[in-house]
């Protein structure tokens, strides 16, 4: 509980950092880099290192070779994480493989040996996890489908749980699709009623989770986009339905947003006082920016630092409710939206 209220404190999120090493590779790659491990470290580095990161990021999700990794300077990524008072987490699920006789949909593997592999992380400092399931609106999606992801979710929070970590609980339901946002509205309320039914099973402590959903939006292919207004109104509007007062903290994704709307949406949902603290835990939307000042040189690495502290601020800012949009630039509204995407 105290983890999750560290984490969910007011002015601060989540920085996703967890990419496996084929997604971490994609990101190099846009920049002409290699995916190899000295490149990865080099970038988390970067991330991890940044000046001043811990005023407006509380908690950083690592991938399992980030959380046993040392900088070039020495200290291990854990170190400087606590340094910077950011709270360490894991990434704990194997990945999504096909499910059979469902309607093309995946569930998420990471179950077998998790007690085990949560005592480990533990031990090497991670205090919270992550368990990434997906929901396909296109696809559906099957009652198989969002069962398995909200049953899978629900027994990984009570194992992590037991090691001490705090559960980020995570069903995306992925921006795919050209649908209206009435029609993400109507999967997700179905995706968080199932979600909740099995954390309350399975005893889970509502107090000690996290959650990770998506912002209710029309699908990525749909023609219209709503204002950030819509968006929020939508939001809460499912939040308020499906989640108990007692979870502290929710940590949007950002599924492909542009970075300006990513924090505009959240700014929006922070106009008004909410239950719980709502928030954010982006990879792509503090991550964009970041890589393109980088490009993998060392000259550049102050500027991609100030880079994510930007980002960083104005979600911080959002959080409040008191983020200003005319500080920044035309290319902070690039969409990322990638088709079925993988992390
Ligand atoms: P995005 O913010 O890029 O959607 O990623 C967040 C994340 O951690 C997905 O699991």
């Amino acid at each position: 509980m105290a983890t999750a209220k560290k984490v969910a404190s007011p002015g601060h999120g989540i920085l996703a950092m967890d990419e496996s090493n084929a997604t971490c590779g994609k990101r190099l790659d846009s920049i002409g880099l290699e995916n190899t491990e000295s490149n990865r470290r080099a970038y988390r580095e970067l991330l991890v290192t940044t000046p001043g990161l811990g005023e407006y990021i509380s908690g950083a999700i690592l991938f399992e070779e980030t959380l046993y990794q040392k900088t070039s300077k020495g200290p291990s990524m854990v170190d400087v994480l606590n340094k910077q008072g950011i709270v360490p987490g894991i990434k704990v699920d194997k990945g999504l493989v096909p499910m059979a006789n469902s309607n093309n949909e995946s569930w998420c593997q990471g179950l077998d040996g998790l007690a085990q592999r949560c005592a480990e992380y533990y031990k090497a400092g991670a205090r919270f996890a992550k368990w990434r399931g997906v929901i396909s609106i296109p696809a559906g999606p099957s009652m198989i489908a969002m069962r398995d992801t909200a049953y899978g979710l629900a027994r990984y929070a009570a194992i992590a749980q037991a090691a001490g970590l705090v559960p980020i609980v995570e069903p995306e339901v992925m921006l795919d699709g050209d649908h209206e946002i009435d029609r993400t509205l109507e999967v997700a309320e179905a995706t968080w009623a199932e979600t909740f039914k099995y954390l309350a099973d399975n005893k889970v402590l509502f107090e000690g989770i996290l959650l990770k959903p998506s912002m209710v939006t029309p699908g990525a292919e749909n023609p219209n986009r709503s204002t950030p207004e819509q968006v929020a109104d939508y939001t809460l509007k499912l939040l308020t339905r499906r989640v108990p007062p007692a979870v502290p903290g929710i940590m949007f994704l950002s599924g492909g947003q542009s970075e300006l709307e990513a924090t505009m949406n959240l700014n929006a949902m922070n106009k008004s006082p909410n239950p719980w603290h709502v928030s954010f835990s982006y990879a792509r939307a503090l991550q964009n920016s970041v890589l393109k000042s980088w490009q993998g040189e060392e000259k550049n690495v102050a500027a991609a630092q100030q880079a994510l502290l930007k980002r960083a601020k104005a979600n911080s800012m959002a959080q409040l409710g008191k983020y200003d949009p005319s500080v920044e630039s035309a290319d902070a509204d690039e969409r990322v939206f990638e088709k079925g995407y993988v992390y």
